[in-house]
C-alpha cells in the first residue's frame, strides 16, 4: 500500500491550495454576506482545469481520476465550501451523461463544457421529494418526435446560471424507480422558468433555485439510455459524486482545524496560550484524528470508483463521516474561539454554517446510513 499522492497530484494540490488562498479566501466573507455568486472564481477555476473533472479525455476533458478530483476538491474547499459546491456542480450534473450517454450524446453535450466555462445543474430533488428520490412527480409524455416535460425541481445548485440541466422525470409515478428517465434539457427551452435565489443559512455564494418545467419540448435523442434507465444512472452518479462532496467537508474541516490551532496559540487565558490547556489540546487532537480518517475514507471511495469497483458503501461512509465530522469540527472551532467565534468578524462561524449543508445535500447523513445498512444486510 502507498498512501502518498503522486508528484502530479501533489502539484495539482499545491496549485489548488494557492488558488484557494489567493482567489477564494479573500472574497469568501463578502460573498457570504451579500450572497454574491462566485462567477469569477468558477471562471478562473475552469481556466486552471479544476471544473468538469469527470469529462473523459476522449471528449476534451483533462483525464482526471476521481482521486485527482477529490484532492483538488479538498484544496478548493479549504478556500470556501460554498464556492467549491458551485465549482463541482458540473461534475454532478454531467456525470449522468458520462455514465448513461452514448458516445454521440457525450460528444454533443460534454464537449461544449471543455471549450468555455459553461455551467450545468443536476435536477433530481422536488418540493415534495428529497430523500425519497424514487417518488419524484415530474413527468414526461411522448409527444411524437419529442418528449413533453412537466414538473418542478427544488434546491437546484447553479440553477440560475446553468446552460443545461440533467433532469430526472417519470413516465408514470406509480412505477417508482422503474419509471424514471434521465433527460438532457437546454436551460433556454421554452417553458423553463427559474425561481429566485434561495436565501440560505450557509454556502450563501452558491446559487440555489427552484426550476419549473411547463410543457417543455425535449428532443427524443436527449434521453440518456431508455425510459426507466434514469434511476440507475442517478444512483451511479451519486456514488461518483459523494466522494467529491465529502472532499468539501474535508477541506472545510482542515481549514477549521488550522484556524482553531493558530488561535489557540495566540489567545491567552489564565496567563498562558489556551493551547497549553489540555481541554483545548484534546479538542484539536480529536479534530486531527477525524480529518485523517475522513481523508482515508474519501480516498478509498474515489480509488474504488477509479478501479471500476462498486463503491457504494465507501462513498456513503465517506459522505456521512466527512459531513458529520465537519459539523463537529467547525462547531468546536467556534468553541475554541469562544465569544469571538460567534462573531461574524471571525471566519469560523461561517465554516459552521457552511458545514451544516453537507449533512443535508446529496443525501442526508441519515440516508447515507440507510444506504450503508442496506448494503451490509444484503
Ligand atoms: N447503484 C446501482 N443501483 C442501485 C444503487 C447504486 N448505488 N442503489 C440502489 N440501486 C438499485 C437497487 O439495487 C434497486 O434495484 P432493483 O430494482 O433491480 O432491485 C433499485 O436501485 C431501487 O433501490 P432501492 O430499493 O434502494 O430504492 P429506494 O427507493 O428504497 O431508495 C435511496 C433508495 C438510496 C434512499 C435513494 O432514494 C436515495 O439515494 N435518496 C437520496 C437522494 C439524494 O441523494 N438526493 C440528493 C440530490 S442531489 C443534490 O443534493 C444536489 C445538489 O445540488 C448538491
Amino acid at each position: 500500500m502507498d498512501f502518498s499522492l503522486s508528484p502530479e497530484q501533489k502539484e495539482m494540490y499545491d496549485l489548488a491550495i494557492k488558488f484557494a488562498k489567493n482567489e477564494m479566501i479573500p472574497f469568501a466573507a463578502e460573498y457570504d454576506e451579500e450572497g454574491t455568486f462566485c462567477e469569477k472564481q468558477i471562471k478562473k477555476a475552469w481556466e486552471l482545469g479544476f471544473v468538469n473533472t469527470c469529462i473523459p479525455e476522449k471528449f476534451g476533458g483533462n483525464g482526471f481520476t476521481l482521486l485527482d478530483a477529490v484532492t483538488i476538491g479538498e484544496a478548493l474547499s479549504y478556500g470556501c465550501m460554498g464556492m467549491y459546491t458551485s465549482i463541482m456542480c458540473n461534475d454532478l450534473a454531467l456525470t449522468p451523461i458520462v455514465v448513461g450517454g452514448s458516445d454521440e450524446q457525450k460528444e454533443k453535450f460534454l464537449r461544449p463544457f471543455t471549450e468555455s466555462p459553461k455551467l450545468a445543474s443536476f435536477c433530481l430533488t422536488e418540493p415534495g421529494n428529497g430523500s425519497d428520490a424514487a417518488g419524484i412527480k415530474t413527468t414526461i409524455k411522448d409527444g411524437g418526435d419529442h418528449w413533453i416535460l412537466n414538473g418542478q425541481k427544488m434546491w437546484i445548485t447553479n440553477g440560475g446560471y446553468a446552460d443545461l440541466f440533467t433532469v430526472y422525470c417519470t413516465t408514470d409515478p406509480e412505477l417508482k424507480h422503474k419509471g424514471i428517465c434521465a433527460l438532457v434539457v437546454d436551460a433556454k427551452s421554452e417553458g423553463v422558468s427559474i425561481g429566485n435565489k434561495e436565501d440560505k443559512m450557509g454556502q450563501r455564494t452558491s446559487d440555489t433555485r427552484a426550476i419549473q418545467f411547463e410543457n417543455v419540448k425535449v428532443p427524443k435523442e436527449n434521453m440518456l439510455g431508455s425510459p426507466g434507465d434514469g434511476w440507475k444512472i442517478a444512483m451511479k452518479t451519486l456514488d461518483h459524486s459523494r466522494p467529491l462532496v465529502s472532499s468539501i467537508a474535508l477541506g472545510g474541516s482542515q481549514r477549521a482545524l488550522d484556524l482553531a490551532s493558530q488561535y489557540a496559540k495566540e489567545r491567552i487565558q489564565f496567563n498562558v496560550p489556551i493551547a497549553k490547556h489540555q481541554a483545548i489540546q484534546f479538542m484539536l487532537a480529536e479534530m486531527q484524528m477525524k480529518i485523517e480518517a475522513a481523508r482515508l475514507l474519501i480516498q478509498k471511495a474515489a480509488w474504488q470508483a477509479d478501479q471500476g469497483i462498486q463503491n457504494t458503501i465507501a462513498a456513503s461512509s465517506a459522505k456521512a463521516f466527512a459531513a458529520d465530522t465537519c459539523m463537529q469540527i467547525t462547531t468546536d472551532a467556534v468553541q475554541i474561539y469562544g465569544g469571538y467565534g460567534y462573531s461574524k468578524e471571525y471566519p469560523v462561524e461561517k465554516l459552521m454554517r457552511d458545514a451544516k449543508l453537507i449533512q443535508i445535500y446529496e443525501g442526508t447523513s441519515q440516508i447515507q446510513r440507510l444506504v450503508i445498512s442496506r448494503e451490509v444486510l444484503k
